[in-house]
């Protein structure tokens, strides 16, 4: 079967992209990832990529001049290992839209919250403040505006009586890893195609995994 060739951008500890890397084991699975990027050195995922085999590659922004310089490289990066799709994993730059229409409908974003409640930083946090009853995840396809897009997958999980922020997070990021490696796989086998700013899936795949309670 032909693999999809995925970059993975991460600026941290990289467990959505464990997640990934994990999935892509199945020879099954519709992508490779054929490059572990990241704007910080030191990023404690990259060892864990590199650890599992995987090309690594730092393109750091404050050895650029500006925003353009830095995505420019990191564009260059991603083409050199032959990357087709771009799944960010938290990777804490934001993007202008030089980048992301360069790579629309190519580049994927996983964000904890069910958008488009609660976008931007400390999602759970304000979620507990908000009293919300159901939180979650969601993956989308980036567009210029920050944590928006056509959205291909979403997880729900319960909000508890006494969670803290913390333990909400932790929820919701086990959700997270199973429903990143899934949206990725439909990207990748073209099973989740944007028509109209909508991500329309493939019939089977509608109503299945990706509207999921992985506490079911
Ligand atoms: C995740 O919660 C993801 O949704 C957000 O940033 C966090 C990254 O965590 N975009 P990790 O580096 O994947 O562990």
């Amino acid at each position: 079967m032909a693999k999809t060739k995925i970059a993975v951008l991460i600026s941290g500890r990289g467990s959505n992209m464990q997640a990934l890397i994990e999935a892509a084991k199945d020879e099954d699975y519709p992508a490779e990832i054929v490059l572990v990027a990241s704007n910080n050195p030191d990023a404690p995922g990259l060892e864990v990529a590199r650890a599992a085999g995987i090309e690594t590659d730092v393109v750091n922004h404050r050895d650029y001049e500006d925003r353009e310089a830095f995505e420019e490289a990191l564009d260059q990066t991603i083409k050199l290992y032959g990357a087709r799709i771009v799944c960010l994993a938290g990777f804490m730059r934001i993007l202008t839209p030089w980048f992301t229409e360069r790579w629309r409908d190519l580049l994927i974003n996983i964000h904890p919250s069910l958008l488009p409640a609660f976008k931007g930083l400390h999602t759970h946090e304000r979620a507990l403040e908000a009293g919300v009853r159901i939180h979650g995840c969601t993956v989308h396809y980036v567009r210029p505006e920050m944590d928006d897009g056509p959205i291909i997958g979403q997880a729900a999980v319960p909000v508890l009586p006494g969670d803290t922020p913390d333990v909400l997070s932790n929820r919701v990021l086990e959700a997270e890893h199973k429903l990143y490696p899934q949206c990725v796989a439909l990207a990748c086998s073209g099973k989740a195609r944007v028509a109209g700013e909508r991500v329309r899936l493939q019939a089977r795949e509608f109503g299945a995994e990706l509207l999921m309670n992985p506490h079911d």
